[in-house]
């Protein structure tokens, strides 16, 4: 048995199994292309990050905007997760889940008025501000609706994560959060004011951050603001780290987990807090694939490009930040070796998951599963070139639980007629 990225995906008789399913009967049931998640993997690595920060108050909040589908999002929520939400349509998705108003916060730099009133009149746990704009006008609308909002304030540390400049979002020259030298004064402010409460010091300061050293020094820094506001008085109840913990993806060391908890743990046993933790890749990229069909196998003039039935539409990552993506066969075979690209049918030429990638040659007709896609796949899809969206089957052991549909030629329309 042939271990692909972790335990639930693997190869028998050289066959790539998901949980106890060979993927190739999903891809035949279902059509390509086609997400298909294990339900294991991110049991597995909830309990993993919750069990690696044992000894301290702490919550997990999973970021839903790694992957969105209620029936995730119910998952983690089950295992005891609250969940982090981005945006009205998050916030939707989550109560559809049936996750508790109180379990639910709410992240973002741009959130709209729409926005701070639903989220009240729902009663979530707490909202982020992340600018002296924001705390006024959550406060102007708490009131107006009778009410005083809990929240806390994203700061942003200035420090450097060290990942794609795309998803780094903790310096200075980032759009997020409050720059830490206005972060006190605006705290001081903020609990001033009669419809707010402020129990938070939130941060998130990037994505796939593989170095320890960087939640360090940012937790380091935010401590200090820690400690000026308890003199003060402010009654902070949590303290929020985000999300970011980076995962294995090609050849990178993986954040570690245990070694983060061994690192953070001492800082945080000196706070009076419970700690928030937002993770969304972690729990999840690792926990699903894409299985694409092969179409063509070119040739361009030296160059060999496999066309799959999969696109920039299901999974942008590589054309966005250049992502490197695994990609391998679902039936393993002994064929000599190619160098290829493998592309989508996108009309544009940044529409790839592969450049000059070496696999076995495979054929049209043949399944590639590429890997990685449980994260920031679904939830970055879009129906560009007419395309409809593919479906989501959760494996449960021997069982494929269809959690999404494949979207059909109605949904490309929804509401739109012909009106002239
Ligand atoms: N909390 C906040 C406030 C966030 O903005 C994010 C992600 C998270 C938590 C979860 O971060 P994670 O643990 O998943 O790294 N589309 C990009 C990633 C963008 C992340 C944006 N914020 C990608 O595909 O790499």
């Amino acid at each position: 048995m042939l271990i692909l990225q972790n335990e639930s995906f693997y190869y028998k008789s050289n066959e790539l199994y998901c949980e106890e399913i060979p993927v190739g009967v999903l891809a035949k049931q279902f059509g390509t292309p086609l997400f298909v998640y294990s339900r294991s993997f991110f049991e597995r690595q909830f309990n993993n990050f919750n069990k690696a920060f044992e000894g301290i108050k702490r919550k997990i909040f999973f970021a839903a905007k790694s992957n969105f589908n209620i029936n995730v999002i119910k998952l983690f929520h089950n295992l005891g997760a609250g969940i982090d939400v981005n945006s009205a349509g998050e916030l939707y998705r989550a109560l559809k889940a049936g996750v508790n108003p109180s379990d639910i916060i709410f992240s973002g730099v741009g959130k709209t008025e729409e926005e701070i009133v639903l989220a009240l009149k729902k009663k979530i746990k707490l909202l982020k501000a992340e600018s002296a704009e924001e705390i006024f006008l959550i406060n102007e609308i708490s009131k107006s609706l009778g009410t005083v909002a809990d929240i806390a304030l994203r700061v942003n540390p200035d420090v450097d994560a060290k990942t794609h400049p795309y998803i780094s979002t903790g310096l200075k020259t980032n759009k997020f959060g409050i720059d830490s030298k206005d972060a006190k004064r605006l705290f001081l402010e903020a609990a001033k004011l009669e419809n707010l409460r402020v129990v938070g010091i939130d941060m998130h300061i990037g994505s796939q951050i593989t170095s320890v050293e960087a939640y360090k020094n940012a937790v380091e820094k935010l401590a200090e603001l820690y400690r000026e506001l308890k003199d003060k008085g402010i009654p902070i109840k949590h303290f929020d780290v985000g999300g970011g913990m980076g995962v294995k993806y090609k050849d990178e060391e993986p954040l570690n987990i245990e070694k983060l908890a061994q690192i953070l743990i001492p800082i945080f046993k000196k706070f009076d807090v419970e700690i928030f933790f937002e993770p969304g890749r972690y729990l999840t990229a690792n926990g699903g694939i894409l299985v694409t069909k092969i179409l063509y196998a070119k040739k361009n003039g030296e160059k060999n490009f496999i066309v799959v039935d999969a696109a920039m539409t299901e999974l942008l990552r590589p054309s966005l930040y250049k992502a490197y993506h695994n990609i391998q066969p679902l039936k393993l075979n002994n064929n000599k070796e190619i160098t290829a690209d493998v592309v989508g049918g996108v009309c544009e030429s940044g529409d790839y998951f592969a450049k000059d990638r070496k696999l076995t040659k495979t054929t049209p007709g043949e399944y590639l599963a590429i890997l990685g896609a449980g994260a920031y796949g679904m939830t970055m899809s879009s129906n560009y070139n007419g395309r409809r969206r593919p479906p989501e089957i959760l494996v449960q052991g021997n069982q494929p639980i269809v959690i999404r549909g494949r979207e059909t030629f109605e949904h490309l329309l929804y509401d739109e007629e012909i009106k002239i």
